[in-house]
């Protein structure tokens, strides 16, 4: 139904080594969480091969996108420049392999997250921050990922505003109240 074979070979074009070794090490690990869950394992690792298909886009194609599918202009404001490809690779992966709507979700939340989301696009999301070299966070999320997502995603929200926060920045608005949202959950 997919054609994996087109869109490894369009990623491994679009993206550097380091980056197209990342997206495969994030579908792996989709996968893995996928079949824990009992959720589709063949969208979750999908939607892990082109989260970042975007990535790399330079200006000139971040504005042909936003222009062509009339996505904010404020999306090229250097504070949306970890965003943007979230948003654009959502309308990509439409366009080019007619992606179902669930895995451009996935896509488009995988940075900032959103109250509205999915168990697919939480894993993606978890999957993003643990599919990478242990280290204390990527440890304690690994572990947390298999007992409860949502209190992985706790988690790596909360390390996130903590490293935000030491840099003198603010969380993007959609994760505040998503952290929000999912802490109250277990209140
Ligand atoms: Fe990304
Ligand atoms: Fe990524």
């Amino acid at each position: 139904m997919y054609d994996i074979t087109k869109i490894n070979n369009d990623l491994k074009n679009a993206l550097s080594s380091r980056r197209y070794e990342h997206s495969i090490n994030v579908a792996n690990c989709a996968k893995k969480l996928a079949k824990h869950y009992n959720i589709d394992e063949e969208k979750a690792y999908i939607a892990g091969m082109v989260h970042d298909i975007a990535k790399e886009f330079n200006i000139d194609e971040n504005k042909k996108w936003i222009e062509k599918y009339n996505l904010s202009n404020e999306l090229l404001e250097p504070e949306f420049e970890k965003i943007v490809h979230a948003n654009i690779g959502a309308v990509v992966i439409k366009e080019l392999y007619n992606l179902d709507d669930d895995i451009c979700n996935a896509v488009l939340y995988h940075t900032v997250g959103n109250i509205s989301m999915s168990l697919l696009d939480k894993i993606i999301y978890v999957a993003d921050k643990i599919a990478r070299d242990p280290n204390p966070t990527v440890d304690t999320a690994t572990k947390l990922a298999y007992e409860d997502i949502d209190k992985a995603m706790i988690f790596l929200l909360k390390t996130q505003q903590e490293k935000l926060l030491k840099n003198g920045k603010n969380m993007d608005n959609n994760s505040i109240e998503l952290l929000n949202y999912l802490k109250n959950k277990y209140n």
